[in-house]
């Protein structure tokens, strides 16, 4: 099944009485089920508060530049990026100066010069000062540099003025912000950028990956095993390798080919997938997406265990290793980045964020493979991202849309991780 995938919008919300508007817009766009994300100026604080609009989005709200860039998690190049359109509303005089001249000392105007998508503003502001020939002449600039503009509309305003200057209402920016989305919002590089570009956001990244299940021998013909088909690990280790990285796929017994373009090794074992991870590594991103065995059968019998009604075999487990910690938690040549799956049948976000910080790492996809969920085997997942920043919760989607989106926000990642 192949789901419609929800467009993300960025909303920057500038400091203006308008601001409130915003909460209304939010609301608006969510029911149209957009994934919003929003940042607020250090004077659209002023107007609202963090709490309700974190409430309204349903995510995190972001205000501070440096609080980005020193983190590992979403820095402010991938907050940009991500989106597939910023709305700029209010857009204020000062946000609209600050973008027409490409100024970036705050977050918000950070994130609307190193964008890749378009920008819709709606401004707002009094009368006097939209009519002011400085605004006039930045918003022709912005309009000859690709910003589309919705309003401002003419009438009242909270100042008691009356003209143009009001923000327009959140179901006419629905409107346009709709109507923006119907074409193509990326902003293309200038052509000889384009080509390198074009090989790939990760190109000439190592990127390793383990996929399937493990199998445990207990006897020559018997072992003990997982339902995982190995579809999500293979479909990311495929769309790392479009990407244009270099990858190496270590897989557990599944019945699936070897994905094109991604050297793949085939393990048994929990043990075996260990050792083949350590001697392919060093890589700039590694995902566990193996359904690694917790456990493996202390005593291997040689020969295949006979049936005895006198006496039922007993086997004795012993805790196999986590590869993935063992990853996460390396001092020397750990990759950049670091993922890991969380499979849970209850207490999803919980036991998922346990996981991101007990196994070091720099996120965890969680799914819900509850029996109801139809995940182990089945061709589509419903994730949640997990970084120690953020949470989000991704719409259901077949596999191979959850592994190009998630190469594509890690290959954001990394480039904000600068190394
Ligand atoms: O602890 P749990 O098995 O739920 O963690 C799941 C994550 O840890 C997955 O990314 C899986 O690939 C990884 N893992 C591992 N080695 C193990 C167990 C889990 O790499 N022995």
């Amino acid at each position: 099944m192949t789901a419609i995938v929800e467009k993300r919008i960025l909303l920057i919300i500038g400091g203006g009485i308008a601001a409130y508007k915003a909460l209304e817009l939010i609301r608006r766009l969510r029911e149209r089920r957009y994934f919003v994300r929003a940042v607020l100026t250090g004077a659209a604080k002023e107007f609202v508060t963090k709490l309700s609009v974190e409430s309204l989005t349903g995510s995190r709200v972001y205000d501070d530049l440096f609080a980005l860039t020193d983190e590992s998690g979403m820095g402010h190049i991938e907050l940009s990026r991500d989106a597939d359109l910023l709305v700029v509303a209010p857009a204020t005089a000062d946000l609209i100066t600050k973008l027409a001249h490409g100024l970036a000392g705050d977050l918000a105007s950070t994130l609307l010069l190193a964008t890749d998508k378009k920008i819709l503003a709606a401004p707002a502001m009094n009368v006097r000062m939209w009519l002011h020939p400085a605004t006039q002449r930045n918003c022709k600039l912005l309009q000859e540099d690709g910003v589309s503009f919705v309003g401002p509309e003419e009438g009242e305003m909270a100042c008691g003025e009356h003209g143009p200057g009001r923000m327009s209402e959140p179901a006419e920016i629905l409107a346009a912000v709709e109507k923006v989305l119907l074409r193509d919002t990326r902003i293309p590089l200038p052509e000889n950028l384009a080509r390198k570009e074009a090989a790939g956001v990760l190109a000439g990244r190592r990127v390793l990956v383990t996929s399937g299940p493990t199998h445990e021998p207990f006897d020559p013909v018997r072992y003990i095993a997982n339902r995982s088909s190995g579809k999500q690990g293979h479909a990311i280790a495929a769309a790392a390798a479009a990407a244009g990285a270099d990858v190496v796929l270590i897989s557990g017994p599944v019945a699936l080919a070897d994905p094109l373009g991604v050297k793949t090794l085939h393990v048994e074992t929990a043990r075996d997938m260990l050792r083949e991870v350590e001697t392919a590594l060093p890589a700039d991103i590694f995902i566990g997406v193996a359904a690694v065995a917790d456990w493996h059968v202390a005593k291997t019998a040689h020969t295949k265990i006979k049936k005895n009604p006198k006496q039922t075999p007993c086997l004795t487990l012993v805790e196999n290793p986590d590869i993935l910690a063992a990853v996460g938690q390396r001092s020397k040549g750990r990759p950049a980045l670091v993922v890991g799956f969380a499979a849970e049948s209850e207490k999803l976000i919980e036991n998922a964020q346990v996981k991101l910080a007990a196994k070091n790492c720099d996120m965890i996809v969680a799914n819900d493979v509850g029996e109801a969920s139809g995940v182990l085997g089945g061709e589509s997942n419903k994730v949640f991202i997990l970084t120690k920043e953020d949470k989000e919760s991704w719409p259901t989607m077949d596999k191979q849309e959850v592994a190009r989106r998630l190469v594509a926000r890690l290959a954001g990642m990394l480039a904000g991780t600068g190394r």
